[in-house]
């Protein structure tokens, strides 16, 4: 069983990695900022509550995202393992996971986090465009869909994140400095942090990974 946490800036690439190495190692994906667009989709009461922070770049309360992590960790089958991604961003949320997994009884196999220096994630996110159906991840210029903003997987319109303009995309980094960095240190402490360089094309970051986490 292999149980990976990827963390990075927002726009460093975690989705990217995520998607291929779920694939990879048959783990099953626990996004948190999916899990969020779903349900703004829905226009479910959660996503409603969402809906109020996702836009302005700022956190969800970490009550409402630790119940979510917690309920599909619970019922979720994960047969090989699951790959967190976006959870957990504060140091509230990995004492939470911890007690989450302790009573799993499961561990961590490795922490992952993706480096890549500001200047680059503002171009990204800029240019990044998202499929609403299945999550695909495109960029306009560097990774851009067969056919112009319509997705290569499913064929759903593109769309662009509303939180991916750029006063968002500043906010999302500032808090990400203030509250998710910290816990960069939390889990080196505990000998499980992987530092990989996100500025890399995507299948060298890739392929970094995968020497790290073996087989
Ligand atoms: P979330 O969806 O987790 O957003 P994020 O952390 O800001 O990260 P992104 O999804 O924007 O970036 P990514 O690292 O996945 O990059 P991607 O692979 O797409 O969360 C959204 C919001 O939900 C949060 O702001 C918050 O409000 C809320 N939320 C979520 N989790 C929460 C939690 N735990 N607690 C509280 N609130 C929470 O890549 C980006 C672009 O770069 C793409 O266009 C891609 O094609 C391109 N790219 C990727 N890799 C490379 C490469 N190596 N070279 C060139 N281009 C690349
Ligand atoms: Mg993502």
């Amino acid at each position: 069983m292999i149980n990976l946490l990827i963390m990075g800036k927002p726009g460093a690439g975690k989705g990217t990695q995520s998607t291929r190495l779920l694939e990879y190692y048959h783990l099953t994906h626990i996004s948190t900022g999916d899990i969020y667009r779903e349900e703004m989709a829905k226009n479910s009461a959660i996503g409603k509550l969402a809906k109020q922070y996702i836009g302005k770049g700022e956190l969800v309360p970490d009550d409402v995202t630790n119940d979510i992590v917690k309920n599909v960790l619970s019922t979720k089958k994960f047969p090989n393992g699951f790959m967190l991604d976006g959870y957990p961003r504060t140091a509230a949320q990995a004492v939470a996971l911890d007690e989450m997994l302790k009573e799993l009884g499961i561990s961590l196999t490795a922490v992952i986090n993706v480096e890549v220096d500001d200047k680059v994630l503002l171009e990204r996110m800029a240019g990044r465009r998202v499929c609403p159906s299945c999550n695909a991840t495109y960029h306009i210029s560097f990774h851009p869909p067969v056919k112009d903003n319509v997705c290569d997987v499913c064929g759903t319109v593109l769309i662009q994140r509303e939180d991916d303009l750029e006063e968002s995309v500043l906010n999302r980094l500032r808090i990400y400095n203030e509250k998710t960095k910290p816990l960069l240190d939390y889990y080196k402490k505990k000998g499980l942090l992987f530092v990989v360089n996100g500025e890399r094309p995507k299948d060298e970051v890739f392929n970094t990974i995968l020497q790290r986490i073996g087989d």
